[in-house]
């Protein structure tokens, strides 16, 4: 089984997700973007650094000279969180003052007027070096000018601007996770006010549900747990009536049966005895028959309700066995029982027990309801629909009937015999749980009935 997830859980981090992501992207931007601009204004300072000492590069005569007193060297290597070193060397004199090996570009390579930024390692640490071209007079020979830096400014620059970018985004994102939390929270909590609503609730109590102060998302739940309490209670109402209906239909045999037993008890002799044995073995059959009837509805409802054990059955050949047993029956009333089929099988999805029952009450009512010495035909027919058809040449339903006789324990006033009123409400149930439908048609015989049970849909081949 699934794990219910958290609704709250997925809320949370379907809106704090795509923020911490943006966050994460804004934060990155603009680090760059601010250490770009930190790195120009460093790379100037050496640049004005490279500036000044390439103005002490002087002529004298024909030769270049380059005089700094150590003194000046050492205002100009003054730093006290980076060192700085520099190197000052001519095209053909070669180094002039400074540190020989400090990485420098070759003095060909480079354009006058056009400084020239590098990233190196000097030392054994990595150092930002700027070099310059110059010449004192237009024609005396070039000197390069080059300074360089550690990185330590730039570094505890770098983290100063990270801190100052990350920190308030980490906020951001913190108050917002808690107002979307608590928001959430807020959201939810109508629903925890219906769950406890509804579980304080006794399990007879089937009113609707409250909608007033439940929020327009919630209410289409509230609307069709409402329509279902609403089926539940007409349900449950059927149900009522119904064992109400077959405890009173118990009742009569069951009292006849009391009475007739105690005539048996105060009659002397076994002669005297004989008609109230009778009435007890009526009123006994008359149970017996009650309690098969509801067990029938009973077993066609727990289909209805539970697994629907359907198999493509063979409609021609049940009906065809189902009348070879009732041919008995219907002799005893010396009725004529037809079979009418094509030679072929017609096969429909279905449950042959739930079909046997049904064309077993249709039968029972054809014989019973039947003049006695009539026809009954039972066809099967399979165009346009698989159709099930049971017509007796009896006096027929009356129109004003024909929808009451299908309720349950329904008998039409004057109804001979001893029905419980519960054969067809059985046909009706066993049609419905197969999709099919019940009508009284119009019969081939001068009077009677014809009852027609339409399968949906064409048959199986
Ligand atoms: N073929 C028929 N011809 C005339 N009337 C019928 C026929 N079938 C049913 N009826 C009428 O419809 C009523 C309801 O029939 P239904 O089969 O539901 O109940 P029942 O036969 O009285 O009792 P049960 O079938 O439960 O023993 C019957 O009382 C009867 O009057
Ligand atoms: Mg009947």
């Amino acid at each position: 089984m699934n794990k219910p997830q958290s609704l709250r859980a997925q809320l949370v981090l379907r809106l704090t997700l795509p923020l911490i992501v943006v966050v994460i992207l804004d934060a990155a931007v603009s680090y760059f973007v601010a250490l770009h601009y930190a790195d120009l204004t460093y790379d100037r300072w050496l640049l004005d650094s490279a500036k000044s000492l390439a103005q002490e590069v002087k002529a004298q005569k024909d030769k270049v000279t380059f005089d700094l007193p150590p003194i000046a060297v050492e205002v100009f290597r003054w730093d006290d969180v980076d060192n700085t070193f520099f190197k000052v060397e001519s095209q053909t004199g070669g180094l002039m003052a400074g540190d020989k090996s400090l990485p420098t570009p070759a003095i060909e390579t480079m354009v006058r007027d056009q400084p020239t930024f590098s990233d190196s390692e000097f030392q054994g640490r990595k150092v930002r070096i700027v070099s310059v071209l110059t010449a004192p007079t237009a024609t005396s020979e070039e000197v390069q000018v080059s300074v360089a830096e550690t990185l330590n400014k730039r570094r505890s620059m770098m983290s100063e601007i990270l801190l100052a970018v990350v920190l308030p985004q980490l906020l951001l994102v913190f108050i917002t996770g808690f107002h979307i939390w608590t928001g959430i929270n807020r959201g939810l909590r109508p629903l925890h006010a219906l769950a406890c609503l509804i579980s304080q609730r006794s399990a007879r109590d089937l009113n609707p549900i409250p909608d007033s102060g439940v929020p327009l998302e919630v209410r289409s739940l509230t609307h069709t747990i409402n329509a279902l309490l609403q089926r539940l209670g007409s349900a449950m109402t059927t149900q009522r009536r119904f064992v109400e209906n077959a405890a009173h239909q118990l009742r009569t045999p069951l009292a006849g049966l009391k009475v007739q037993a105690e005539h048996a008890m105060q009659a002397d002799n076994l002669d005297a005895m004989k008609p109230a044995l009778a009435h007890i073995k009526n009123a006994a059959d008359r149970v017996t028959h009650l309690s098969t009837q509801l067990m029938s509805l009973a077993r066609s409802e727990s289909v209805m309700y539970g697994v629907r054990d359907f198999r493509i059955v063979d409609l021609a050949d049940i009906a065809r066995d189902c009348c070879m047993e009732w041919v008995p029956k219907a002799l005893e009333r010396n009725m004529d029982l037809g079979f009418e089929a094509e030679p072929k099988a017609l096969r429909i999805e279905g449950n042959e027990t739930l079909l046997r029952e049904l064309l077993a009450n249709l039968l029972d009512n054809a014989i019973g309801y039947g003049n006695a010495g009539g026809q009954i035909a039972v066809k099967i027919e399979a165009k346009p629909e698989a159709m099930l058809i049971v017509e007796d040449s009896g006096p027929g339903i009356e129109p004003n009937e024909v929808e009451k006789v299908f309720e349950r324990f329904y008998r039409v006033p004057g109804s001979p015999g001893q029905g419980c009123g519960l054969g067809l409400a059985i046909v009706k149930e066993i049609a419905d749980l197969h999709g099919a439908r019940v009508r009284i048609g119009p019969r081939s015989f001068d009077c009677g009935t014809r009852l027609e049970i339409v399968f949906k849909g064409s048959p199986r081949n």
